[in-house]
């Protein structure tokens, strides 16, 4: 496993649309490994396979609060959403920033697993923010443009 180079606002591939996986490979299974060891390297919640300059449609996510419960979603789209919440939300790609950003507060998702299984997985406030966060990401959409108000920088 080796840590992947995160790439940050204003690299022109954060605002591509990234591409289905069709079949799984050596490859995409590296790629899996490095985006979970990069996203806790980076403590964050969530890693797009484009934030590390690869076009496809692949998102790790672990919200846990130990960072033992890792999500992998290939494919995934978003079939069901309910209710809204409204708070705080950051990227990896957009370091030392925060912004208040309104979601669904429940969300159902169908994706493909590593082993390119069909499962469905429904999630509840910071996961339903995570994959929505993580599904915009394939479509080239950073949060940012999602804020309402001001973009705040971190203190520390
Ligand atoms: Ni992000």
């Amino acid at each position: 496993m080796a840590l992947r180079n995160i790439r940050t606002e204003g690299d022109p591939i954060l605002s591509k649309i990234s591409k289905p996986i069709l079949e799984m490979n050596d490859k995409t299974k590296t790629l899996i490994e490095d985006m979970l060891e990069t996203m806790y390297h980076a403590n964050g919640v969530g890693l797009a396979a484009v934030q590390v300059g690869v076009l496809k449609r692949l998102v790790v996510i672990d919200v846990s609060e130990d960072g033992d419960n890792p999500i992998i979603l290939i494919n995934p789209e978003i079939i069901d959403k309910e209710g809204t919440q409204t708070g705080e939300e950051g990227c990896l790609s957009v370091p030392g920033k925060s912004g208040t950003v309104t979601r669904a507060n429940h969300v159902k998702v169908k994706a493909f697993n590593k082993n390119m299984e069909l499962f469905e997985l429904e999630g509840d406030e910071l996961l339903a923010r995570a994959i929505q966060h993580e599904v915009d990401h394939l479509d080239g959409i950073l949060y940012t443009s999602k804020v309402e108000g001001e973009i705040k920088t971190s203190s520390d």
